[in-house]
């Protein structure tokens, strides 16, 4: 279905809990975060139905986050039921690794096509500081287990970090040399618990480009992904730059968003919440009928740059980015 600006919506992004079993400094409060009643969640079978109408919509193209969305009891379930839909054709998670070397094979058969890892640093002193006590290893078990099992392509997501992983930069291109992963440096947005944080941790994704000034530009065709595509010379994978504030890909931009807690959400920076729990269990409602109005309602681009914006309500782990 297209919006009111003739965007063809094919994306489906959805939450299936807020809860992370880290604490990555700039995403989760120290204390962690209190569960949210059952009932105040969908049910694995209520966010079935909204894909299966979405689907009736024209999306193609699901992706499962969090928090983490591992932690959230018989996902395999529910990729299950997705996948067997038919009508996806491309399922994917984005996931921090800690327990894919658990899942990886039975995502894989449940007919999970591929996966995005999460991963700010290649060192293990580093990684425990940021996740507040995480162990590196087990990420690098999950991706080997995730690549064996041919959850590919394999995507890996790195928030940069003024001083803190910044000189780690070559480390994290050099993956993409001998295989075919790809990295992709996303610029830590100032919201969350990263809103306090000082101005030299926020550095732009152009400290890429000038660190490795042998990276190739590259076209994918795909105007609606949030990353630039490079590569280095005979390199097996790609290096992308995703500047989730600066960058315009609004204008393309093919995503809904479905929250834990039953809101669609139009647009990741805005605060724009359509209902569907209601929906779902009053009964009163066509879902089609929600998902259209949500659609409708998506609007022209972000306001993030804008001085007098309104502050986002829903911090990133509540929408899974
Ligand atoms: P692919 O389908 O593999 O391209 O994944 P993706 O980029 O759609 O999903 P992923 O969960 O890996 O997202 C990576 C990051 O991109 C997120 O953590 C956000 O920081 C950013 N991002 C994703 N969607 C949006 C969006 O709609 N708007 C903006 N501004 N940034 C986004
Ligand atoms: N800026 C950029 N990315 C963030 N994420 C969480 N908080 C921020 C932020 N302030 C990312 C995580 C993960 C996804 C859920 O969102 O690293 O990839
Ligand atoms: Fe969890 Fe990801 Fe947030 Fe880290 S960034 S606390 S792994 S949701």
């Amino acid at each position: 279905m297209r919006d009111t600006l003739g965007r063809s919506i094919n994306y489906l992004r959805i939450s299936v809990t807020d809860l992370c079993n880290m604490r990555c400094r700039y995403c989760m409060p120290e204390e962690g975060i209190s569960k949210k009643e059952q009932n105040e969640i969908l049910s694995l079978e209520e966010i079935f139905q909204v894909v299966k109408a979405a689907s009736e919509l024209g999306v193609n193209k699901v992706r499962i986050t969090g928090g983490e969305p591992l932690v959230r009891k018989d996902l395999l379930k529910l990729v299950e039921d997705i996948a067997s839909l038919g009508t996806i054709k491309d399922l994917a998670l984005t996931t921090n690794g800690t327990l894919l070397k658990k899942y990886a094979r039975g995502l894989k058969e449940a007919g999970l096509n591929r996966v995005n890892i999460s991963l700010d640093t290649l060192n293990e002193a580093k990684y425990k500081e940021i996740t507040r006590g995480g162990q590196l290893t087990s990420v690098i078990e999950g991706l080997e287990e995730a690549k064996k099992v041919g959850l590919l392509p394999l995507k890996i997501n790195v928030v940069l970090i003024g001083g803190f992983n910044d000189g780690e930069i070559r480390d994290f291109v050099q993956l993409t040399m001998n295989e075919p992963i790809d990295v992709r440096f996303i610029e830590l947005m100032p919201i969350g618990q990263a809103a306090g944080w000082a101005k030299t941790n926020f550095i732009s994704n152009y400290t890429v480009k000038e660190q490795i000034i042998e990276l190739i530009s590259i076209y994918t065709g795909d105007r609606s992904s949030p990353a630039k595509y490079y590569k280095l010379p005979n390199g097996k994978g790609k290096v992308g730059l995703i500047n989730p504030i600066s960058s315009h890909f609004c204008k393309y931009c093919n995503r809904m968003r479905l929250t834990a807690d039953g809101r669609l959400k139009p647009c990741l920076h805005s605060n724009q919440e359509v209902d569907v729990k209601l929906a779902l269990r009053s009964g009163l409602r066509d879902l089609k009928d929600i998902m259209e109005q949500a659609i409708l309602a998506k609007p022209a681009q972000h306001r993030l740059n804008d001085q007098d914006n309104e502050p986002i309500h829903r911090d990133m782990f509540r929408i899974g980015g």
